[in-house]
């Protein structure tokens, strides 16, 4: 969800690397954080009220990257605080 993609290892593997990219391209596609400052305030709530509901309908992380990267599970208080602080934000907007 950013510019700053850091590829692992294994995108120089096929079809890997495809999968890898076309998961990269939509997810940038759909929420682009190196783009957010460019984001009107309507179309940040409108992002921040998806990541709510990604979050709560545990969609995101998506799960074919958690299980690689176990470190980016989030158990229920990281959970918990990443929609506070998510809400909090879409109210200040
Ligand atoms: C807590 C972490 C994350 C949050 C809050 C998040 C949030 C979102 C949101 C809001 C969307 C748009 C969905 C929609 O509007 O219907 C999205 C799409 C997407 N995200 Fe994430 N994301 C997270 C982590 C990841 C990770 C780790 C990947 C892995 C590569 C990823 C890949 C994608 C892809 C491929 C899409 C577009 C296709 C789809 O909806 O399945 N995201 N994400």
């Amino acid at each position: 969800h950013s510019n700053n993609t850091s590829y692992p290892w294994y995108n120089t593997v096929q079809p890997v690397a495809w999968f890898l990219e076309n998961h990269i391209e939509e997810g940038k596609a759909e929420l682009n954080f190196s783009e957010w400052d460019n984001y009107s305030n309507r179309r940040k709530k409108s992002k921040l009220k998806s990541i709510v509901s990604q979050i709560k309908d545990n969609k995101m992380p998506l799960s074919s990257y958690t299980f690689i990267h176990k470190e980016a599970v989030l158990d229920n208080t990281k959970r918990q605080e990443i929609l506070n602080y998510i809400t909090e934000l879409k109210d200040s907007l």
